[in-house]
């Protein structure tokens, strides 16, 4: 490990973006500990490249006598703190675990921050928790609205975060990135499940026409951005991530199927979500104002993330059996809440 002063703890560090912030900050030199429960979501074979670089706890942030014996350890100066239930589908099959991880697990890491004297705590929270957007950007004042019990966990944990900077001048930014794609992204997420499904040649699902609109942020963009902020950002603030890319999600299915050389008659569309966001757009103005923007175009992007799985078969592969079972039921279970 190098000999830089800073620490930093990342949680969730073996998810999809926790590892690509992880990844970047080895490559930069600094110490990094990740602590990761090491869900169906989590993987360590996403930091296979910096192995040995980095410590690594496998720990669940809702036992706190466990986290606790990490953080006085460890004595890290900042964490970074991207652990959490993440996959709106699920939330509304199940929202027990997020209110856990989500809420209870950052209000652990608030405690523990606290009783360690943590110097910079950065809690990664989400555009969602804005609610959705019909016409206009959402700047990082605008009120929370969030409509499904993922981005309301998500909401709840940025409001703790919030009361502890009032309350007690807890040291903490908040950091809503927009919707993310890029390598290692878990198969469940829309990207990756195109691909999959499609590589297959299986039908790819669409929810309701696929009219609803994301803005896309490739997540090598997204851990950079995160990084300007831990290193920049002001205490006590907010701040978006995003690109002003936005388009439907149906376009972004036809763009992967014509990627991948398939027909649009693989296209199947299901029963929409309940509660389904139409339209996520955020402002971000003010980390433009840090010295970031986004460096990766979509058609590069997206480009390089389908040949990415492709190169990366056996490793969707691993994940199939567990998302099988899942996605039988998954839809199965939406079409009787509509
Ligand atoms: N993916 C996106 O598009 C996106 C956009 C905006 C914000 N975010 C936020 O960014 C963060 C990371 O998202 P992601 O897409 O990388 O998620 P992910 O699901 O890929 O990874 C989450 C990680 O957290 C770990 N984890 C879950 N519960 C835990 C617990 N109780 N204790 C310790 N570790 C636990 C998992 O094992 C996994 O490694 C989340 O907070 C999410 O809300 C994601």
């Amino acid at each position: 490990m190098s000999k830089s002063k800073s620490k930093i703890l990342v949680t969730g560090g073996a998810g999809f973006i926790g590892s690509e912030f992880v990844r970047q900050a080895v490559k930069k030199g600094q110490k990094v500990v990740v602590i990761d429960k090491l869900t169906y979501a989590g993987d360590l074979e996403r930091l296979k490249e910096i192995q040995g670089k980095y410590r690594f706890y496998k720990t669940d942030i809702c036992q706190k006598a466990k986290l606790e014996a990490v953080i006085k350890k460890e004595r890290p100066h900042k964490i970074v703190h991207f652990a959490a239930e993440t996959h709106v589908d699920r939330s509304i099959q199940d929202a027990l675990p997020f209110i856990q991880t989500n809420v209870t697990g950052t209000q652990n890491l608030i405690d523990l921050s606290r009783k360690y004297k943590v110097k910079k705590f950065v809690h990664i929270s989400t555009d969602e928790v804005y609610g959705e957007s019909l016409s206009g950007k959402f700047k990082e004042t605008a009120a929370l609205k969030p409509k499904n019990p993922y981005s309301a966990t998500k909401t709840a944990a940025e409001l703790l975060v919030r009361a502890a900077v009032k309350t007690y001048h807890f040291p903490a930014i908040i950091i809503r990135p927009a919707n993310n794609y890029g390598p290692w992204q878990y198969p469940e997420k829309l990207i990756p499940v195109i691909i999959l499904k499609a590589l297959k040649n299986k039908k790819v699902p669409v929810y309701g026409k696929g009219r609803q609109i994301r803005e896309w942020l490739h997540v090598a963009d997204c851990a950079g951005g995160i990084h300007t902020i831990v290193r920049k950002g002001k205490i006590g603030e907010a701040y978006n991530i995003g690109t002003y890319f936005e388009r439907e999600n149906i376009a972004t299915v036809k763009t992967i199927l014509k990627l991948l050389g398939k027909p649009k008659s693989l296209i199947q569309f299901v029963t929409d979500r309940p509660g389904h966001d139409f339209r996520y757009s955020v402002s971000y103005t003010k980390i433009k104002k840090l010295g970031w923007k986004p460096k990766i175009t979509f058609a590069a992007g997206i480009k390089q993330t389908v040949q990415w799985y492709l190169d990366h078969l056996a490793w969707m592969e691993k994940k199939l059996h567990i998302l099988e079972a899942y996605w039988k039921n998954v839809y199965k279970e939406i079409r009787q809440l509509n």
